[in-house]
């Protein structure tokens, strides 16, 4: 089995079946984003997200806003979108532009078209068992991880991270499956005794060649959450690549391994809620 992560023909395989599920099934299903404000990496993943929907027969609808509107105008956007028939999906894409307050955006979101299930009803659900869907981040590396064919019950995952709303989700997915869960800040002064013990290593910090060769056993399984520009048409993860491919069992590359399975998600997510909306 090869040892790079594909995270593109992964993505590729699930947006095949979700194109012949939506045309079988005769789905209309609707994914709405707002993007407030003009940043280039945030411009470039909704581009990516319109590309992908559009493929797969999503019916994609963009909400262009400016970062001087007032936070009333990004309301009344997700007010009017939440009582839209034809849209079943509501993303607003992060990060907002300082001065807006995300957590009061988020949970003005219908909870049913929460597509992101980032409304503190959703997590809360999410963390009972009861939510209509698995956010799209950890469950793409859930994926990517179920694809090396090992088994997870048993295994230590560690989680490099200082994101509550990514470790939570992460975390309760590999405990579910009886992976015993380390979660550790990058800052920690023991983060290369912590990773070197890891079975399966998630690190999502933004920081590149954090971990380098001798903070990783041989034979991990290794997700690299990060995308750090080194400049204009370089893109590098928080692993050190080079060093650390010939010890791992399983690498996501960077870019080409985590990237493109959130993009699947949120399309497998829509299709999701739209069914459940059907
Ligand atoms: N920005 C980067 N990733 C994401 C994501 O998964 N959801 C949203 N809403 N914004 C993002």
């Amino acid at each position: 089995m090869n040892k790079i992560l594909d995270g593109k023909i992964l993505a590729e395989k699930i947006q095949s079946n979700l194109r012949k599920e939506i045309s079988d099934q005769h789905l209309t299903p609707g994914l709405a984003i707002i993007l407030v404000g003009q940043d280039p990496a945030s411009q470039l993943y909704v581009a990516k997200k319109k590309i992908a929907s559009r493929d797969v027969g999503i019916n994609f609808h963009e909400y262009l806003l400016m970062a001087s509107v007032d936070e009333s105008e990004i309301l009344q956007t997700i007010d009017f979108l939440n009582k839209d028939e034809d849209i079943d999906a509501i993303l607003v894409q992060l990060p907002l532009p300082e001065k807006f307050d995300t957590d009061k955006i988020i949970k003005a979101i219908d909870p049913k078209k929460d597509v992101d299930g980032f409304h503190p009803q959703n997590i809360k659900n999410f963390l009972k068992n009861k939510a209509r869907i698995t956010p799209g981040l950890p469950l793409g590396i859930l994926r990517l991880i179920e694809e090396t064919q090992e088994d997870i019950q048993g295994k230590e995952a560690v989680i490099v991270s200082k994101s509550h709303v990514f470790c939570k989700p992460m975390s309760k997915i590999l405990t579910d499956r009886q992976a015993k869960v380390v979660i550790v800040n990058p800052q920690d002064k023991n983060l290369g005794v912590i990773t070197s013990r890891a079975d399966i290593l998630i690190v999502s910090c933004g920081q590149p060649f954090l971990i380098k060769e001798n903070m990783v056993k041989k034979d991990v399984i290794v997700i690299d959450v990060g995308t750090n520009k080194i400049d204009k048409n370089y893109i590098i993860g928080d692993v050190d690549y080079s060093t650390v491919f010939p010890k791992a069992k399983f690498i996501t590359p960077v870019p080409g391994g985590v990237g493109p399975m959130t993009v699947a998600m949120l399309l497998y997510n829509t299709v999701k809620l739209a069914k459940l909306r059907k």
